[in-house]
């Protein structure tokens, strides 16, 4: 398709009205508001009024200046519209599309007038490609307001010229930081880097972008172009030996982060590296293939697919529609001050809500709330909150030894001792107290909820609320529901994770729910490969070039080897031989190792838990009785060997994820690619378990399975739902158009 061709294609869409003008004294005051629509995204139809629009300026000579604004709610623009990337089909389509962005922000930024940004709220990607074709931006000071090139989140690189513009405004270093992470900017920092011009209250946004846009008319204003760069700036970014300097630690930094998996950030580098040194016109073409080229890349397919599976879900209240309406969670009990219920306290309270933290003695209730004291500090450290908000979040944290405060709440959290007896005796003491609409949730990472809520009054308000370690970090919560839960409970615990920044899958019950099940059967499988007389790191390495943020091993340590004790005997119950963990495993869980957080596991901790190198001596208890050498660690080894170790991890995993959505634990393969993603760690640029499975090939999975069930009997049986699949050459999503 040619590029015209291209454009032919949007005129036959065009014809909407996202924009609105207002000819105010010569100055035309253009308002973005695409309709239905709460965001305004850069879309074929957009892109065709504003041809339009421009044309119009160039043409009428009673406009002597343009102001850009939005009416959306916080929103300047959000980027490039997600769902018109699926209708690309070649190279050629998405580079055809990413030409066509630039020529309008190149006509926007010739044009005969003046055009000033004026910038309230999310200002992402395309979003920030136009307003950097502006002739002058300014922000409001407001917390909403955020500048991002957000782009290699999703595979691909800026693709409207912010590889070119974004560099020759603000410098590589900065621009390289902004396009290699697409992390958001808020105002004050865009203001001190030179990304905007100007910062006002928003209440004076409109009025002071059309006295600078009409200064600019007179010419009494001329925008800075050099943004303070300090000594360093211009020592590196000033020159080509410095440039080259940069260039080399952003490809260093990129390699150490995904380990070369995600192409993208490392294209993106040489997009703006040739830019600079070939000129605007030869970057702006190179941005373009290269566009095109990541944009039907796997790894952007599997992470657009994880943006509309994200997308999706927030708009699934976890049970059958019409749902009914959440309650609403102003003041919860936390119960157990430990590592988790600390942890479920310092996001709550950042909620508003009001918290009775609740342990057995005071020492306990203390550490706990200075551990929610530690998470708000950070974020205090940080500026992202006043001292002001800090202390007003603080004073929201009670803590009790007694019940006292629980006459009035909307939700119970249990996050006491993962010991079944322990949280019966809580939960059956606590239900006597609390309101006849307060839902009842358990953070178990193991225990089914049914067995949790046996012998209480109230079983229709108990469900699951299994939050992931560590709770302001981790972005997953998965909700699990027994049969007897009652509707309004789940869609609360849903509403509720929400609110809390989680993304929320809606799991059924049963032993390890999905993500610990899946979990477990893969870390088994790492303890047998170690039981074989693999090196520890061997298995680690082998697992994260694959795409983990750490291997297995590293895992068990990080998790807590007593904490693995529990999950595991639970597990092994419940599913038997596929599930008993490694003999070596068994040993070292014995032998009284509780990895990092006791300075003593399968690797070496400093004083401050930092970790080293494999502790030799773990070996001796992995192989107690056998005195076979030390294995030798292989580092990152190739070849055969570490195939096999990601085979047998991987596949007992996703073996694992395929009977939960046959046994009904998951609701969709959606959902089970997200919790592995973001509960797990699953590699994003794989999608998922599922996506991945897909994209292996169903009957190739199943063929592996089939070889592996042979040589380790029981351990591999494929679940029948793969069986069936194979057969009638099913996949979990469709090949083509939106996945879901
Ligand atoms: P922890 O040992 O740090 O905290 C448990 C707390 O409960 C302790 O402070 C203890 O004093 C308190 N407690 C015990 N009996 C109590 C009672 N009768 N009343 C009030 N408080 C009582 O344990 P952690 O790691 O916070 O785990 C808590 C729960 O969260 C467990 O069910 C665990 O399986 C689950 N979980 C743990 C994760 C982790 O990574 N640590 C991840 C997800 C879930």
């Amino acid at each position: 398709m040619t590029e015209t061709a291209y454009e032919e294609d949007e005129r036959d869409t065009a014809g909407g009205n996202a924009i609105t003008t207002e000819n105010r004294s010569g100055i035309l005051v253009v308002t973005l508001d695409q309709p239905g629509d709460p965001v305004n995204k850069v879309d074929r139809a957009l892109g065709a009024e504003l041809e339009r629009l421009l044309q119009t300026i160039d043409s009428d000579r009673t406009i002597y200046g343009v102001v850009v604004t939005s009416a959306k709610k916080d929103i300047f623009v959000a980027g490039a519209d997600i769902e018109q990337f699926l209708d690309f089909k070649t190279e050629q389509d998405a580079e055809n599309a990413s030409r066509y962005g630039q020529r309008l922000f190149n006509l926007l930024e010739r044009a005969r007038v003046p055009i000033v940004a004026a910038i309230h709220g999310a200002c992402l990607g395309a979003g920030l490609e136009f307003a950097l074709a502006c002739r002058y931006r300014i922000c409001t000071d407001h917390p909403k307001t955020v500048l991002a090139l957000p782009e290699v989140q999703l595979g691909i690189i800026p693709g409207a010229g912010g590889t070119q513009r974004l560099p020759r405004l603000i410098g590589v270093r900065h621009a390289l930081d902004m396009i290699l992470t697409g992390k958001n900017i808020r105002a004050k920092q865009a203001l001190q880097m030179g990304l905007v011009d100007e910062m006002v209250h928003p209440a004076i946004l409109l009025e002071v972008a059309i006295r600078r846009t009409q200064e600019l008319i007179d010419r009494t204003l001329k925008p800075k172009r050099s943004a303070s760069k300090g000594f360093a700036g211009v020592a590196l970014d000033g020159n080509p030996l410095g440039r080259a300097v940069v260039f080399k630690k952003a490809r260093d930094g990129v390699m150490a982060k995904t380990g070369g998996n995600y192409p993208a950030p490392l294209a993106a580098i040489d997009v703006v590296r040739a830019g600079l040194s070939r000129g605007f016109e030869k970057g702006l073409d190179e941005e373009a293939r290269v566009f095109g080229q990541m944009a039907l890349t796997p790894v952007s397919r599997e992470l657009v697919f994880l943006f509309f599976a994200t997308t999706a879900l927030k708009k699934d209240m976890g049970v059958p529609e019409p749902a009914p309406e959440p309650m609403p969670v102003d003041k919860i009990a936390v119960l157990g001050a430990g590592f988790m219920g600390a942890g479920i306290t310092s996001v709550a309270v950042q909620q508003d809500t009001l918290v009775r933290l609740k342990d057995t003695d005071l020492a306990k209730v203390g550490i706990g709330l200075a551990a929610v004291r530690d998470v708000l500090k950070e974020r205090l450290e940080r500026k992202q909150i006043t001292r002001q908000r800090f202390e007003d979040m603080m004073a929201l944290a009670g803590g009790t030894i007694e019940y006292t405060g629980f006459g009035n709440v909307d939700l119970v959290i249990e996050a006491v001792f993962e010991d079944l007896a322990v949280k019966h005796s809580v939960l059956q003491v606590v239900e006597q107290l609390i309101p006849s609409h307060a839902v009842i949730a358990s953070n178990t990472s193991t225990i089914p909820i049914a067995r949790i809520a046996e012998g209480m009054r109230r079983s229709d308000r108990v469900l699951g609320m299994h939050f992931f370690s560590p709770v302001h970090k981790m972005p997953l919560l998965e909700v699990i529901v027994t049969p007897r839960t009652a509707r309004d409970a789940t869609v609360t615990a849903v509403a509720y994770g929400r609110k809390l920044g989680k993304t929320v899958i809606v799991v059924n019950d049963g032993p390890g729910f999905y993500t610990t099940r899946i979990l477990s059967a893969y870390i088994n499988e790492a303890g047998r490969v170690l039981d074989e007389g693999i090196a520890i790191d061997t298995v680690d390495n082998a697992l994260v070039e694959f795409g983990f943020p750490v291997g297995p091993i590293t895992l068990m340590d990080e998790v807590g080897l007593d904490v693995g004790k529990k999950v595991g005997l639970t597990m092994a119950e419940a599913f038997g031989v596929r599930m008993v963990p490694g003999e070596g495993v068994r040993r070292v869980v014995e032998s009284g190792r509780t990895g990092r957080k006791g300075r003593s596991g399968f690797y070496l901790y400093d004083e401050t838990g930092k970790k080293g190198g494999v502790d030799p001596s773990v070996y001796e208890v992995i192989h107690a009785g056998d005195r076979r050498a030390i294995p030798q660690s292989m580092g990152p080894v190739m070849g055969i060997e570490k195939q096999e170790i990601v085979n047998r991890c991987v596949l007992a995993m996703i073996n694992e994820a395929a009977r939960c959505l046959e046994e009904g634990i998951l609701r969709s393969p959606r959902d089970g690619d997200i919790g592995a993603v973001f509960g797990i760690g699953f590699p994003p640029f794989r999608g998922g378990p599922f996506r991945y499975m897909d994209y292996v090939g169903v009957d190739e999975v199943l063929s592996q399975l089939d070889t592996l069930d042979g040589r380790y009997p029981e351990r591999f049986k494929p679940a029948e739902l793969l069986v069936e699949m194979a057969h009638s050459r099913k996949r979990f999503y469709p090949a083509e158009g939106k996945p879901v």
